[in-house]
């Protein structure tokens, strides 16, 4: 039966510095530029290593470089506004100055999109964070940019209310942050994507004005829907300032069990048997592969099952479910479970039901610190695709062979090569954990990668974005005039080409 336990200075530059090379249109911070910026913000809210008081490289450091340390900018100053007013002064003068702009929330982005390719104003939006309204009859919640995921979780819980959003990194990363990227996550099986749950935006445009969108209306059929332009253009057409969003009623129940699954092969037929007997309560289905699981544990990231009950599983499945009645809900739950353990050929081998609110969140620790684990086991290549639920191995285990065939696969270049997802959403993490970025790994990964990905007819990003990672590739998954109308698109609102270059576009 199910095992159930715990589980100085210098004179003033006037003469703007051009850039030396991806962006010559565009112009460095100077002097000039800061003494505008402090008649608008307090000492507090600007960082620069410019003269004449120059802050320490090192408070620079955490927004020039990415989550991963991967990406590496050279920004000289980081405004943090308070008020949506400051953001409009700073991008109008950015704009008259060419002064190119990124965009920055909690800097988790695994995409390189939030950090500068070269030395861009980094704007954060790290002191924009209050609520700024919540209507507890129709759950629409209008917040500033800059609130932690974590902290509106937070907020709404006393009000009987759930953040239809929800992922690894919600004690860092920002609703701005969220909606910029349309970060999908591990709820979207049940409460869809941002594109559905954002109802307003407030924006301030590359040349400073502002765009009020943030209406609370759940219908509003007035032409077209411009806010929807601005969730996932990763920072590239304006910055966002205040989002309403719809958020849910908290269910009255939640569960979740870790199966251990003999074969890569049960996975499919068992997501189709859990929704058929969980339907309405099913409200995640996460998939975690045995090489990634065993480096979760390896790097403290919990353990839900004994060794022994999990030897011979080669992948393990998340299930969880939320409803409305805690007793019909573990019936539910119950008797899926049993059926799946009586069958004659069970497509499971074992697992553990929750049966507490610790042993609930030690379950969702192992799949929410995987890409911690991944990180700490060593330098990831993370490819973020959708591609048919049918090929999520297939794909894992051509990668592997692909650079094994390269000579990749051993000590001093790649370590592992794993798999885990959102199978509900079709979205695999394909991560290839390897010594160190170099040249060579990468040239054995692209266009490999991609062009597998194409042959399934996936996409290349299913949530993470494009950010720099990927522009070369993004015609393997957007057509020559989709790109082209991109490209229009991005002239129309930014012909200056200041908010974060050299993202998304090619
Ligand atoms: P940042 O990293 O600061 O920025 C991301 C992009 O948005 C950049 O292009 C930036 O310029 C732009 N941006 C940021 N704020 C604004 C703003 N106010 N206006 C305009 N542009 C802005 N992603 C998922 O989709 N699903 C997951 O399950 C998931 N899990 C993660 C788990 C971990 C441990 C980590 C480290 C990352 C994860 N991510 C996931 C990736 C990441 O996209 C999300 O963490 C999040 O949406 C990024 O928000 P942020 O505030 O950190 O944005
Ligand atoms: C996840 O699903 O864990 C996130 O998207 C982050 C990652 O891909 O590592
Ligand atoms: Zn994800």
């Amino acid at each position: 039966m199910f095992l159930v336990r715990s589980v100085s200075r210098t004179p003033v530059l006037r003469a703007p510095r051009r850039w030396a090379h991806s962006f010559p249109q565009l112009n460095s911070v100077t002097e000039h530029d800061l003494d505008y910026f402090r008649k608008i913000l307090p000492p507090s809210a600007i960082i620069t290593t410019l003269p004449p008081n120059p802050s320490p490289e090192s408070e620079l450091e955490p927004f020039n470089n990415d989550w991963m340390n991967k990406y590496h900018g050279k920004s000289t100053t980081v405004l943090k506004p308070r008020t949506t007013k400051e953001v409009s002064d700073i991008v109008k003068w950015c704009n008259d100055r060419h002064i190119g702009i990124v965009p920055q929330g909690g800097n988790t982005g695994l995409v390189g999109g939030s950090v500068p390719v070269k030395d861009e104003l980094i704007i954060s939006l790290a002191n924009m964070s209050k609520v700024r309204s919540f209507d507890d009859v129709s759950g629409i919640l209008v917040a500033d940019a800059g609130c932690i995921l974590q902290s509106l979780s937070d907020y709404l819980a006393p009000h009987n209310y759930v953040f239809p959003l929800d992922l690894g990194a919600k004690g860092s990363c920002q609703i701005g942050g969220n909606v910029s990227t349309n970060a999908g996550g591990l709820r979207l099986l049940r409460y869809g994507s941002l594109h559905g749950t954002v109802l307003g935006l407030e924006v301030v445009l590359p040349d400073g004005t502002v765009l009020d969108q943030l209406t609370s209306l759940r219908k509003d059929n007035t032409g077209y829907d411009l806010k929807q332009l601005f969730i996932g253009s990763e920072g590239t057409l304006g910055i966002v300032t205040g989002v309403s969003i719809l958020t849910a009623p908290a269910p009255q129940a939640t569960n979740n069990v870790m199966l251990a699954l003999p074969k890569f092969e049960n996975v499919l037929p068992l997501f189709k048997e859990v929704k058929r007997q969980l339907s309405e309560i099913l409200s995640a289905f996460e998939f975690i592969d045995r090489r990634v699981y065993d480096l979760a544990i390896k790097h403290g990231q919990g353990r839900a099952l004994d060794a022994e009950e999990t030897e011979g599983a080669e992948c393990f499945v998340l299930v969880e479910t939320s409803g409305g009645n805690r007793e019909h809900d573990e019936q539910k739950l119950n008797s899926l479970l049993e059926s799946l353990m009586e069958a004659d050929e069970p497509l499971i081998n074992t697992g553990v039901l929750a049966t507490s609110p610790a042993q609930f969140a030690s379950l969702w620790a192992i799949r929410e610190g995987l890409t911690e684990a991944v990180s700490k086991e060593g330098k990831p290549y993370k490819y973020d695709i959708s591609v048919p639920l049918q090929k999520f191995q297939e794909v894992v285990d051509i990668t592997r062979e692909h650079l094994r065939s390269e000579g990749l696969m051993r000590e001093g270049a790649v370590r592992h090569v794993v798999g885990y997802g959102h199978v509900g959403d079709g979205n695999l993490h394909l991560n290839v954990v390897a010594d160190a970025y170099t040249p060579e790994v990468e040239a054995a990964l692209e266009p490999f990668v991609y062009e597998l990905v194409a042959k399934y007819n996936g996409s290349i990003s299913a949530e993470h974005g494009i950010g720099v990672m990927k522009t070369h590739a993004l015609h393997y998954s957007k057509n020559a005039v989709s790109i082209d109308w991109m490209k229009k698109i991005k002239q129309l609102f930014d012909p200056n080409g200041i908010i974060n270059p050299g993202k998304v576009l090619p």
